[in-house]
């Protein structure tokens, strides 16, 4: 329960439990969008990606419990928000929805990536429960980075960039997700 007393760490926990609650609900309106289309190839993608997404989830869901971490306060705005992103990119051009996750996943990755050097700077000042504690929370966020990049990919390799309006819809994604990232850490 360490994290709950280290206000940086706290943070780390409500706002990665924010996006991974983010991008659970984003594939959620994907997919009901494609489903409304019928297409099972892109369905097939995004179960994939949604899958690895309940896991990151389910992994932050616990230590919201565990180290007695308040939820953001944003957590029904990004329920509404993110289902519509999903919803509207996917029923727009399966390119687009591509696009979402391309823009998506570039800023989360490199969010983790901030994560990853801020614990490991902060090892130094741990006591060893608490060096044991975010030595697996380091070792989660590794694992999720590297399906985030997983999923990025997906998102390229399904055409994302052949989308016409390609540059503004991602650039709008990604100030959209600096800005929720943003408000998350800090209520
Ligand atoms: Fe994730
Ligand atoms: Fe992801």
């Amino acid at each position: 329960m360490i994290m709950k007393n280290n206000k940086k760490l706290a943070q780390i926990i409500r706002v990665n439990h924010a996006g991974e609650f983010g991008a659970k609900v984003i594939y959620e309106g994907q997919l009901a969008a494609l489903k409304l289309k019928n297409d099972q190839e892109s369905i097939k993608l995004i179960e994939h990606m949604k899958e690895q997404e309940l896991e990151h989830l389910d992994y932050f869901n616990k230590a919201i419990i565990n180290q007695k971490v308040r939820p953001t306060i944003m957590q029904p705005i990004w329920h509404v928000g993110g289902f519509a992103m999903g919803f509207l990119t996917a029923l727009l051009d399966k390119r687009a929805a591509m696009c979402c996750t391309t823009a998506v996943e570039e800023v989360i990755d490199e969010h983790y990536q901030d994560q990853l050097k801020f614990l490991a700077k902060e090892q130094e000042k741990l006591t060893d429960d608490e060096k044991k504690e975010t030595k697996e929370l380091e070792e989660k966020i590794e694992k999720f980075r590297a399906e985030e990049i997983e999923h990025r990919d997906i998102g390229y390799d399904n055409k994302a960039k052949e989308l016409p309006y390609f540059t503004p819809l991602s650039t709008a994604i990604k100030c959209a997700t600096k800005f929720a990232i943003f408000v998350s850490k800090k209520i």
